[in-house]
């Protein structure tokens, strides 16, 4: 990992500036990236996605919550997202992180706020995603995924493709609907594949087995050399359209996602909101310092 990539992986996990940057607004040209800091704003932008033939993953930004309160609001902002993908008709379902539901507080208290979320979704039918997060919560958000299933059946989850364990997980989860990603953390060397080429290798494996053999796939990624690969590999061995979809971040490669909608693909973007915008926004600058240039511009440009 290079050093730029470090610095905004650090700056990423900053306590202070990840809460100081909740009473800022949108700022350093992240509301690029980020759709609004509140529902009202979100449901506009995820009006203008449906409207152009795009549903939508919508993520409540926050995450590593150590306060009980902070974890209860999170809980009631989402439910709040689920009445109003029900009361407004968009295709939209919810992405969220366990973290942020509490799970550094306690396992019990985290089932508890998900059971809530999900058995509420389940009642509009609305779908939910666990987001993954780094390595020391995985195992205990797929225990959770895990005990959650038993009684419902509307959760899916993320395959981390730097993981060398993936491979195995993946095998586990074939019968979920499954987003499949490179991984956005820093991960040590003995557990996560650190080269780009092996993480795009690898990632290429996991997203033929779960077409070949799982339930629903998305694919997500902005890197058009792997959509490209899997444009030819589903076209080659006749996996229809419904099988699978294309996934991308709100605010990035808008004429690829447009393009991709334009040759009949499904496909879904990542709509993050909220005012704890901070440690997503360095995440993002970690994976891809260039993006810096394009937010220097928008910022500039006011
Ligand atoms: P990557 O950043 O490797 O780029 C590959 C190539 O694509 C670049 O070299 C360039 O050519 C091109 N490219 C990429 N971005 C571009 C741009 N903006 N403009 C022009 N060209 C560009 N991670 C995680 O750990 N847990 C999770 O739950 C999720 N969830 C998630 C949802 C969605 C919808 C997405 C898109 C991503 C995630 N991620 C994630 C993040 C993921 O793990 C990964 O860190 C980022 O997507 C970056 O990797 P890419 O595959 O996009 O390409």
């Amino acid at each position: 990992m290079g050093v730029t990539k470090d610095f905004f992986m650090m700056l990423s996990q900053n306590k202070l500036l990840n809460n100081g940057a909740k009473h800022w607004g949108l700022k350093l040209g992240a509301q690029s990236v980020v759709a609004g800091t509140n529902i009202e704003e979100m449901i506009k932008s995820v009006k203008e996605l449906n409207a152009q033939g795009m549903s939508a993953t919508i993520d409540n930004l926050g995450e590593f919550v150590f306060e009980k309160q902070e974890a209860l609001e999170a809980k009631e902002q989402i439910l709040d997202v689920i009445q109003a993908i029900h009361e407004q008709g968009l295709d939209a379902h919810i992405s969220l992180k366990p973290t942020q539901l509490g799970l550094d507080i306690s396992y019990e208290f985290c089932r508890g706020n998900l059971e809530e979320i999900v058995s509420k979704a389940e009642k509009y039918k609305i779908f939910i995603n666990f987001d993954m997060e780094d390595y020391s919560h995985l195992h205990l958000s797929f225990d959770l995924i895990d005990e959650l299933s038993k009684h419902y059946t509307n959760i899916g989850t993320v395959i981390q493709a730097y993981f060398h364990e993936s491979a195995e997980t993946i095998k586990a989860y074939k019968n979920y609907r499954l987003r499949i990603v490179k991984g956005a953390y820093k991960e040590p060397e003995h557990l996560a594949y650190q080269d780009k080429k092996d993480i795009d290798r690898h990632f290429i494996e996991l997203i033929e087995y779960h077409l070949l053999n799982g339930k629903f796939t998305s694919i997500a990624t902005h890197d058009h050399h792997v959509i490209h690969h899997v444009k030819r590999f589903v076209k080659t061995h006749q996996i229809p359209n419904d099988k699978f979809e294309f996934q991308m971040l709100y605010g990035f490669r808008k004429d690829l996602q447009q393009q991709l909608v334009k040759e009949g693909f499904n496909f879904c973007t990542y709509v993050p909101f909220g005012a704890d915008w901070y440690g997503y926004f360095m995440r993002r600058l970690a994976e891809r310092p260039q993006n810096l240039n394009l937010f220097a511009k928008q910022v500039f440009n006011k």
